[in-house]
């Protein structure tokens, strides 16, 4: 089995003095969520994602040899321009990978990056972000030591990617990747996520995710304090045990097609992660009236029309629209007709299924 001591770097040599890279990678959305974790952000369940293709961070990596007295040192830079808010995160991110990436201190390094998706949408950048910014770092770890695989260049960068936000080992590589241990998933890990091992059913190819923004303002609630208070949650042992039984049974159905089962697993899923946050101790509501509007008129357009489409949440108000590529035009009129008047400013962002990260250099 892979464990952390497989991840720490000391095979390297000092072999350049500058350069930069760029990658993008996008966003992803949870099917099986993942809500409650342990110490170094270990998953409490697993979960399982679909890549998202259009909502991604691009981010540039420069660096310049320095010597190393002990010291990191970087600057962030957001769409060109020094963002400073964006900092003590990014520095959080490093101080937990240094012992993976030792040779961060012998660079100074500049990180400019940027969102396809509007600022302060409501989306969340953390997985594309903290997922482009750990292919940067493989990319100077591979210059460091070109015998590297690339199987261990993204199982690396998809296990540092973890350290700066759960979900953002999701977004390294694959149409649906898992991140968690899971009897029947195999080499899956707690460590990393792990593509899907079986062969996706046509029925989920270019599976489409329309996104509804309903509110785009600051959650009240950080998804850090929302994992915490998993923590002697009353439900919260049903729960996890609940994630590995649906886990299972969306594995089956991604094999065999069912769409029917899909749709009730994944809105199960949605409603259940925020149950547990209005059970939890303090409690709280994420949704907001106009994603529970949006939630009937879907269900009432499902039962009237026969079209398999479903809804899914993230921590925040905004919905996932989730459909069959062949429904698309009769779900944007949908869209179009019904729910765009729910959305803020009548915005929402059409995407799809897409592969994972990219170089762009
Ligand atoms: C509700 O990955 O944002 O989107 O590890 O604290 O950074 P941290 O949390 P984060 O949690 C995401 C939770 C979720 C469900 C999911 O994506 O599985």
């Amino acid at each position: 089995m892979i464990s952390e001591k497989d991840f720490i770097q000391t095979n390297y040599t000092i072999s350049t003095e500058n350069g930069s890279f760029e990658w993008s990678a996008p966003s992803n959305i949870a099917l099986v969520k993942y809500w409650g974790k342990k110490n170094n952000q270990i998953p409490a369940n697993p979960s399982v994602s679909f890549t998202l293709n259009h909502c991604k961070t691009i981010t540039k990596l420069a660096f310049t040899k320095k010597p190393n007295d002990g010291n990191f040192s970087f600057d962030l830079l957001f769409e060109g321009q020094p963002k400073e808010d964006f900092k003590p995160k990014i520095q959080k991110f490093f101080e937990r990978i240094f012992d993976y990436c030792p040779y961060l201190k012998d660079f100074h390094l500049t990180i400019d990056t940027q969102n396809t998706f509007p600022h302060s949408s409501g989306i969340a950048s953390s997985a594309s972000g903290m997922a482009a910014l750990a292919m940067n770092v493989m990319s100077l770890e591979k210059v460091l030591n070109p015998a590297i695989s690339e199987d261990y260049f993204n199982r690396k960068a998809s296990f540092l990617a973890r350290l700066g936000s759960g979900s953002a080992c999701r977004s390294i590589k694959g149409n649906v990747v898992v991140w968690g241990n899971h009897a029947e998933i195999s080499g899956s890990s707690d460590l990393f996520g792990v593509e899907f091992p079986s062969t996706l059913h046509e029925n989920f190819r270019n599976y489409q995710d329309t996104i509804l923004l309903v509110d785009k303002g600051e959650k009240q609630v950080s998804s850090t304090v929302g994992h915490d208070l998993m923590f002697g949650h009353p439900f919260a042992e049903q729960r996890f045990s609940q994630a590995h039984h649906n886990l299972s049974s969306i594995k089956h159905v991604l094999e065999s097609g069912d769409v029917e089962h899909f749709i009730k697993i994944v809105e199960s899923e949605a409603l259940t992660l925020h149950a547990m946050m209005m059970t939890s101790m303090p409690y709280f509501i994420l949704m907001k009236p106009n994603t529970l509007e949006i939630i009937n008129r879907i269900w009432k357009f499902r039962n009237e029309t026969q079209t398999p489409v479903c809804f899914t949440l993230d921590a925040g108000a905004n919905v996932h629209i989730l459909y069959p590529e062949n429904t698309k035009e009769k779900v944007l009129q949908f869209i179009k007709n019904e729910l765009v008047g729910y959305c803020q400013n009548g915005q929402y962002i059409c995407d799809e299924i897409g592969n994972g990260a990219v170089n762009r250099n």
